[in-house]
C-alpha cells in the first residue's frame, strides 16, 4: 500500500478483516469450479416475470418512488410487513417499530452503531455467521462465545460465562443468535432454550439480536415461536430479509423491536445511506401486494427441500461414512460437515480445489479464530442437481485420497 495512505488510515481500517468467502471468490469463479461455498439462492428459481410485473409500479407511482424516501422505510411496505409478520411476531407490530434496511447485514451494522463502544462484548454462538461478527469486529466488539449442539446455543452455559465476564469488568451489550436453520450449523434453537435465553437477557439487562433470514424456509417440522414473540420487555431486535425468500439483489430487509432503539438505528442510517432504495422497496412491496410472495414461498420451500434431499442422497452415496459426518438440516441453506481426525478441513479444501470443488472452512466461522479445524460448510441451494452430484463424487475422492 502507498505509504502516505497507510499513515492516514483510521484505526478501524487498520483492524478491518476481509471476509474469507470474498477472499476466495476469484478461486470459486474459476471456469468449471463447483461451488458449495457462498450462501446463495438458486438463480433458476428467481421469480423474474413476477418481479418484472411488479416493477410496473414505477409507471404509476414514479414521481414518489424516484424521490428520496423516508429513512425508516417505504410506508406501504412497512404496513405490509406489520400485518404479514403477525404470526411470527406474536402480535401486530406497529410501523414505528419497524426499520427497513439495506440487507439484514445493515441491521447488524446499525445495532452495532447504536450499542457498541470499542471493547464492548457481544455474546454469540460459536460457530456463527462470519459476516455478522466481522461487522461487529469493525465496531470494536469483542466476543464471548457459546458452544452449540444440535439444538443450537448451549444456553445453560451462558450464566457462568456472563458472570465471569462481569467479574472481569467486561461490558456485555447484546447477544447475537441465529435461531432458525443456523448459518453455518443448519440447526434450530429449541423452544426451551429460546425461553431461557430471553430470561437470561432480562436478568442481566442485555439486548438480543434475533437474526432470522432462513426461518421461512422450513422443509419439515413445526415452526418454533420467535424470541421476539415472547419478549415483554423490549429487549429483542428481530431481523429478517427478502434475500433468501425472494432475491438478494433487492437488498431489502427489515428489523423490528424497541421503538427507542429503532429510532437510534434510523438516525445512524440517515448518515449511512439516507434510505434503502425506494425503487427496490416499492417493487418488493408491489410484488407482495399482488400475492406473489405468498405463492412463491411454498414453491421455493419445495424446490429447496428437493435440493436438500438430493444433497443428502449424494453425501450418503459418495462419501466414506466412517470419515465424515453431518446433521441433516430441516430447512435453510447449509450443511455443516465434520471430518474425522487426520482429515483437517484446510488440507481437504486444497485437494477439493484441485478437483474444482469449493466450500468454506469451518474455522472462518469462529470469531475467536480457534476451532472448526475439522469442519466445513456447504450450501445446498445454489449448485444445480448435476453439479451437486459431480461435486460430491469429487469430494468423496478427495477424502479417500487423504485416508
Ligand atoms: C445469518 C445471516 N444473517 C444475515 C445475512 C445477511 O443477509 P442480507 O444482508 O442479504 O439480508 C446472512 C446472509 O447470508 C445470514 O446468513
Amino acid at each position: 500500500m502507498n505509504d502516505l495512505i497507510e499513515t492516514l488510515l483510521s484505526r478501524s481500517a487498520r483492524n478491518i478483516k476481509p471476509s474469507p468467502i470474498r477472499e476466495i471468490l476469484h478461486v470459486i469463479r474459476q471456469p468449471g469450479m463447483i461451488s458449495f461455498a457462498g450462501g446463495m439462492p438458486d438463480p433458476d428459481i428467481f421469480p423474474v416475470a413476477q418481479f418484472y410485473e411488479a416493477s410496473s409500479i414505477i409507471a404509476r407511482e414514479g414521481k414518489d418512488i424516484l424521490q428520496y424516501g423516508t429513512t425508516e422505510g417505504y410506508p406501504p411496505l412497512k404496513d405490509f410487513l406489520s400485518t404479514w409478520n403477525t404470526p411470527k411476531m406474536g402480535r401486530k407490530i406497529q410501523p414505528d417499530e419497524i426499520l427497513i434496511t439495506t440487507g439484514s447485514s445493515q441491521v447488524i451494522d446499525l445495532l452495532s452503531w447504536a450499542l457498541l463502544d470499542e471493547g464492548d462484548y457481544v455474546v454469540c454462538e460459536e460457530p456463527t455467521f462470519l459476516g455478522a461478527t466481522g461487522t461487529m469486529h469493525n465496531h470494536g466488539a469483542k466476543f464471548l462465545t457459546v458452544p452449540c449442539d444440535e439444538d443450537g446455543m448451549m444456553v445453560d452455559l451462558l450464566p457462568d460465562i456472563i458472570e465471569k465476564a462481569i467479574s472481569e469488568g467486561k461490558k456485555i451489550k447484546f447477544i447475537y443468535t441465529i435461531v432458525n436453520f443456523h448459518n453455518p450449523l443448519g440447526c434450530d434453537l429449541s423452544l426451551d432454550r429460546r425461553k431461557k435465553l430471553l430470561a437470561i437477557a432480562k436478568e442481566y439487562g442485555i439486548v438480543i439480536l434475533e437474526d432470522d433470514p432462513y426461518g421461512h424456509l422450513r422443509f419439515e417440522g413445526e415452526d418454533v415461536p420467535s424470541i421476539f414473540s415472547m419478549d415483554r420487555d423490549g429487549l429483542v431486535i428481530f431481523a429478517c430479509s427478502f434475500s433468501k425468500i425472494l432475491a438478494p439483489g433487492t437488498r431489502v430487509a427489515w428489523c423490528a423491536g424497541n421503538r427507542d432503539l429503532i429510532r437510534k438505528m434510523a438516525i445512524f442510517k440517515q448518515g449511512i445511506d439516507t434510505c434503502t432504495s425506494v425503487v427496490a422497496q416499492s417493487i418488493v412491496y408491489e410484488y407482495c401486494r399482488l400475492g406473489h410472495l405468498e405463492a412463491f414461498l411454498p414453491k421455493i420451500i419445495e424446490h429447496y427441500r428437493k435440493k436438500r434431499d438430493q444433497m443428502e442422497a449424494a453425501l450418503n452415496t459418495h462419501l466414506p461414512l466412517d470419515k465424515i459426518s453431518w446433521l441433516k438440516p430441516k430447512g435453510g441453506f447449509f450443511y455443516w460437515m465434520t471430518t474425522a481426525p487426520g482429515i483437517p478441513a484446510d488440507k481437504l479444501l486444497q485437494r477439493a480445489l484441485e478437483k474444482k470443488v469449493a466450500f468454506v472452512l469451518g474455522n472462518a466461522f469462529y470469531p475467536t479464530g480457534v476451532g472448526g479445524t475439522n469442519n466445513f460448510r456447504m450450501c445446498f441451494t445454489f449448485a444445480s442437481p448435476e453439479m451437486t452430484e459431480t461435486g460430491i463424487v469429487r469430494l468423496g475422492e478427495a477424502i479417500r485420497e487423504m485416508i
